[in-house]
């Protein structure tokens, strides 16, 4: 239990975090299966969650702009739904780069030109460059001991580690502005953490966990009264082509949504009412080909909503149940995962108290195994082999719900009321348009739902009012485009 008593306390006090951080690693999907390498991935998520190995001893998890507004901002789909990443610009005069868009962390961070062990293609942020730059010049959050400019802070988790140097620049995205944002200078990163254009990862998670202990970029855009609305919305591609690097990844809103990208209404789920950490809902039901599995529930249901982590990760239990009834094997080659005959059609749904959400079948299969043709490997595996953490509490995630799921619904990051909403795909993003799920028998309290451009939000429409047929689908549509032109 060590580590995860010790990590607690570190989500609700930053300054006492000591060089963590969560960190996005993509999971390679189906592009090589011949390189894939699931044990390590699986480390990599455990520990950026807190899941300790058994025997580690130290795993822990630890302005000026438009007002008023919202953007959307074009993502790129990395090495086959592996990882989506947007543009972001430090510094003055603005240098570019492409980060990973991480609802699961909360700090900001690009490789620096004295970063050695980055490869060539990794594009470099240049601080001598730029005349906003500061680092080492200021006492910032010293009274509080929170990290000050100039530390070193560094990012460890299972098999890698980040580390850089506290700085300070004007950033932007989607043409917001913040001009005082902290972030880490990254001067060392593991093999194999960036890949191609990617020099680093944005966090969209909330301040709580940030190692760095600087209010993330999204926060204070909030703060400053910059987004017409607290959200955070995403369309995530599911790429058609296997083995490409780049492919258009879908569309970052960030302070709303874009109602030309979903039908009906965004179901908002309320997150536990706790200090905010990561983007939390509690998994209400699991269904594999229409039949519900028996899983945990409750606080040891907890689930981080995040669009950093490729696939999905769950308690032991929960995931030992999900194979039974599929009827699947555990992987000889990846610890932690199962494989199912690749003939089979593996639907599974999700619910967090709302409506039951299918996943795509295409995505439950992340390839076959490797001595075995006709066995696949299911994309969701177990998050706590391994670790001396059995279910988790004190908020702690139990579930890693990652681009699997969220490839399959048009999501809203909302921080005021502090929720999650998932919405059905329209047509132009690449779904049906129409629901495909059911509503869950459990409850749907504690949901509302919002039409429209998102922005409000209304608790008289029903549960039952998440079915929603071509009509309204049609009024969605038409209230999209007046709201665009109202913008
Ligand atoms: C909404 O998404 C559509 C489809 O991708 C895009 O064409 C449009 O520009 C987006 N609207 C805004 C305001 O970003």
């Amino acid at each position: 239990m060590a580590p995860l008593t010790l990590a607690l306390p570190f989500l609700f006090l930053p300054a006492l975090v000591l060089s963590v951080d969560p960190i996005h690693v993509p999971l390679t999907k189906r592009a090589s299966h011949k390189k894939l390498d699931l044990n390590k991935e699986a480390l990599r998520l455990r520990t950026k969650y807190g899941f300790g190995e058994a025997a580690a001893t130290a795993s822990r998890r630890a302005t000026v702009g438009r007002r008023g507004s919202s953007a959307g901002i074009p993502v790129t789909n990395q090495d086959d739904d592996s990882s989506y990443f947007g543009t972001v610009t430090i510094g003055t005069p603005a240098q570019t780069f492409n980060v990973i868009l991480d609802t699961g962390s909360s700090d900001l961070w690009v490789a620096g030109t004295s970063c050695t062990s980055c490869t060539r293609q990794t594009p470099l942020f240049q601080s001598t460059q730029s005349s906003t730059f500061q680092t080492g010049q200021t006492t910032v959050g010293s009274t509080t001991g929170n990290p000050v400019l100039g530390q070193t802070i560094k990012i460890t988790y299972g098999s890698g580690a980040v580390e850089g140097t506290l700085s300070q620049d004007t950033v932007s995205m989607g043409g917001f502005t913040v001009s005082n944002q902290q972030f880490l200078d990254v001067a060392a990163v593991s093999t194999g953490l960036l890949d191609g254009s990617v020099s680093g990862i944005m966090g969209l998670a909330f301040s709580a966990i940030a190692s760095t202990g600087a209010t993330p970029f999204w926060q204070t855009l909030i703060a400053n009264n910059q987004l017409s609305s607290p959200e955070m919305s995403f369309w995530l591609t599911r790429s058609s082509s296997t083995n490409t690097q780049d492919v258009a990844g879908g569309v970052f809103t960030l302070g709303g949504t874009n109602a030309s990208l979903f039908s009906g209404t965004v179901e908002f789920l309320d997150m536990p009412a706790t200090t905010p950490t990561f983007w939390l809902l509690t998994m209400s039901s699991v269904t594999v080909n229409g039949s519900p599995v028996t899983i945990s529930t409750g606080d040891a249901a907890l689930s981080a909503i995040d669009t950093g982590t490729t696939l999905i990760g769950g308690p032991s239990a929960d995931v030992a149940a999900i194979k039974t009834a599929v009827g699947g094997t555990d992987s000889p080659s990846s610890q932690g995962f199962f494989n199912f005959p690749c003939s089979t059609n593996l639907e599974i749904s999700l619910s967090f108290g709302g409506q039951l959400w299918p996943i795509n079948t295409a995505d439950m299969n992340i390839g076959t195994e490797p001595n075995d043709a006709n066995a696949c490997i299911a994309a969701i595996f177990d998050l706590d082999l391994g670790t001396s953490i059995q279910g988790g509490n004190s908020g702690n995630p139990n579930w890693v719900v990652g681009d699997t799921f969220l490839k399959n619904v048009y999501s809203v990051f909302r921080s005021s009321p502090a929720s999650v909403g998932f919405a059905q795909l329209s047509t132009v993003a690449g779904g049906t348009g129409t629901p495909s799920g059911s509503a869950d028998s459990s409850s749907t309290s504690g949901t509302s739902t919002s039409t429209g451009a998102g922005s409000t939000s209304s608790g008289s429409v029903s549960s039952g009012a998440s079915r929603v047929g071509p009509a309204l689908a049609l009024l969605g549509g038409a209230v999209a485009a007046l709201a665009m032109l109202c913008a």
